[in-house]
């Protein structure tokens, strides 16, 4: 009973907060153009969310795709590592009202962009009105520059993450081969089909071939479609490569540092499929950082 009583003061809460976000967004203009945002994601860690963030956002920028990674991985933050960047600011500078959004934007390889999460996910709750409009107001010019947002997360089912995810609308989340990374991906799912809505991809990394992959997806889908009823999609795999593990030594990115070595292409190929709008495949909308942050924030205040 006192659970449901709860439950229940929650939500109305978080209706109440969502109706205010949504006329501060009505007032701050509604954004001309949404960057495509795209979570992603695991159960276990250590599976190559950040190696793969950082090549499919490369690889997008090479096509032409103007791309930015956020880096929201709070505990393990290690994109600026793989692209040799020294980000000196990072998002709680922002909430904290010492810099705009604009200034902690760092500059990576071929025009990427990199913005550092740090921490400040509680602080987001705690904004003024006037830090939040400001707030909005540079991820809007965020939305309006970029194509593409690939945000990558920590792994597991903390509340920050879960945070992140739920505000999402695209999600990748990936496994390896290994049954506990693929019962903690299942797991990460489960919690997301709870929400509903939310357009749900898997990506098989470090599988030794085709059939490999293959048998981890129909292993997660068979699952997903028996007890959830939904049915996820490949959205590809990439092959396990000693020269991933090179290339993040060297701190060179592999699509930039071995183009043609069967991971880089892999890579690509995933790019392509991700990225490339196809009139033949169902495109979730682009939902933006912008209504990204109005989401999650929301939710802080819940
Ligand atoms: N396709 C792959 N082939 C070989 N090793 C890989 C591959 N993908 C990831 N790895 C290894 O896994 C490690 C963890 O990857 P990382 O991207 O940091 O994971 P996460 O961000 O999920 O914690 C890397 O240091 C790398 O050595
Ligand atoms: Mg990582």
């Amino acid at each position: 009973m006192r659970d449901q009583a709860e439950r229940l003061r929650t939500l109305v809460q978080r209706q109440r907060m969502v109706d205010r976000t949504l006329n501060l967004q009505n007032r701050v203009n509604k954004p001309q153009k949404q960057a495509r945002l795209i979570s992603v994601t695991s159960g276990k860690g250590g599976v190559g969310k950040t190696t793969l963030t950082v090549n499919l956002a490369l690889a997008a920028q090479l096509a032409g795709l103007s791309t930015i990674i956020f880096d929201a991985d709070l505990g393990l933050a290690n994109v600026d590592i793989a692209l040799g960047l020294l980000p000196r600011y990072n998002l709680l500078h922002v909430v904290k009202g010492e810099k705009a959004l604009s200034e902690i934007v760092c500059h990576g390889p071929h025009g990427l962009r990199v913005i550092a999460g740090g921490s400040g996910l509680p602080e987001l709750a705690n904004l003024t009105q006037q830090q939040l409009e400001q707030l909005l107001m540079g991820l809007e010019e965020l939305d309006a520059s970029a194509d593409l947002i690939l945000l990558d997360t920590g792994a597991g089912l903390s509340h920050s993450v879960l945070s992140f995810l739920y505000a999402s609308q695209e999600i990748i989340v990936i496994t390896t081969p290994e049954p506990t990374s693929i019962t903690d991906a299942y797991a990460v799912i489960k919690l997301l089909s709870q929400q509903g809505g939310q357009k749900l991809q898997v990506v098989v990394n470090r599988a030794r071939g085709h059939d490999e992959a293959q048998f981890v997806y129909r292993k997660i889908v068979k699952t997903a479609q028996h007890f959830l009823g939904i049915t996820p999609a490949l959205a590809g795999w990439l092959p396990e490569d000693s020269l991933v593990t090179q290339s993040i030594i060297r701190q060179e990115p592999l699509v930039l540092s071995n183009m043609e070595s069967r991971a880089a292409r892999a890579i690509r190929q995933l790019a392509k499929e991700l990225f490339v709008v196809n009139e033949t495949k169902s495109q979730a909308p682009a939902s933006g950082l912008h209504s990204f942050f109005i989401r999650l924030i929301s939710s802080m205040k819940r």
